[in-house]
């Protein structure tokens, strides 16, 4: 595989020590987009760190430089101004796109732009389950319609610090419980960009922005980033309830995400996809 890799953080990085733990065969190519002030350290640590994991090792810092090493897959770790910079260009070139940062996708421009890109490429624009689970069971439910979809999202308390949550919550000294948003997917995402991604998929995958119903807590005793959303659909009802632990370079990221980030890369280079 040759594989294209926007950005170079904690996603990024714990997924390619994943990687070169499992693979079984070096990948063709390596090729990481970084911003630029970050190019040479990225050069330096990719060096040290992940020679073994392909045959070629390159960093570059824009979309064209990525795309004259013809990457046959592009997994975004990057954040959303990434998604509106890079993922366009690559999915017209024709070249499949896994994104971690779908909580981008609540920007309807966006969402009918990269649609749009995929369709004039003839690519796909792969949006993993991530954090989440059971997304392909919402995704088959809703071909039928009439889905009613829940979601709570629930941190511990300073993994909710620099959003506005501060505005109404005393993170500090939280000793329960609170719910600090209820709104629909769309509003969550607007208000809660980083925290957006689950809320997002599960919108993409079912009823839609604006009908997914969503409420954020902080919650001093929950055991991690906790998941739970209900599905009411006229063929079947169903709870799923996530315990996630946190990443360890950031409170904000389920570690889970890196391993369905994983999984789509696995599917592709083996012989069975599951
Ligand atoms: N789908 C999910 O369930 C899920 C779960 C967790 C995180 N995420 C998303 O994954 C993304 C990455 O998370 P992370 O924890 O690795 O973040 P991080 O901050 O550790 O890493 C992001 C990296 O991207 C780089 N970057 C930023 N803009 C760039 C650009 N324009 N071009 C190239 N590189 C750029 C940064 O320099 C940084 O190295 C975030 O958008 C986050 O919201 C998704």
């Amino acid at each position: 595989m040759r594989l294209g890799m926007i950005g170079f953080g904690n996603i990024a990085q714990t997924l390619l020590k994943q990687l070169a733990e499992t693979l079984e065969a070096p990948l063709e190519l390596l090729a990481v987009v970084t911003l630029p002030e970050l190019a040479d350290d990225a050069e330096a640590h990719l060096a040290a760190e992940f020679a073994v994991l392909a045959d070629e090792l390159v960093v570059v810092t824009d979309a064209d430089a990525l795309l004259q090493r013809k990457p046959s897959l592009v997994v975004e770790c990057a954040g959303h101004a990434a998604v509106v910079s890079h993922v366009p260009p690559v999915l017209r070139s024709g070249t499949d796109v896994v994104i971690v940062s779908i909580g981008a996708l609540s920007d309807a421009a966006l969402e009918v732009e990269l649609r749009s890109a995929a369709a004039a490429g003839g690519a796909r624009l792969v949006l993993p389950a991530g954090a989440v689970g059971g997304v392909d069971l919402l995704a088959a439910l809703g071909a039928a319609g009439g889905l009613e979809v829940r979601y709570r999202g629930s941190k511990p308390p300073r993994a909710w610090s620099g959003t506005p949550a501060e505005e109404t919550v005393d993170l500090v000294n939280l000793t329960e419980a609170a719910t600090f948003f209820t709104g629909n997917a769309r509003e969550a995402a607007r208000d809660f960009p980083k925290n957006a991604n689950v809320a997002a998929t599960l919108a993409l995958a079912g009823a839609g922005f604006e009908a997914t119903r969503v409420e954020l807590v902080a919650d001093p005793a929950a055991p991690g980033n906790v998941h739970e959303y209900s599905v009411t659909s006229p063929l079947a009802k169903y709870t799923m309830r996530i315990e996630n632990l946190p990443s360890a370079g950031n409170a904000r990221t389920s570690v889970s995400t890196v391993y369905s980030v994983l999984r789509e890369i696995r599917n592709r280079i083996g012989p069975v996809a599951i």
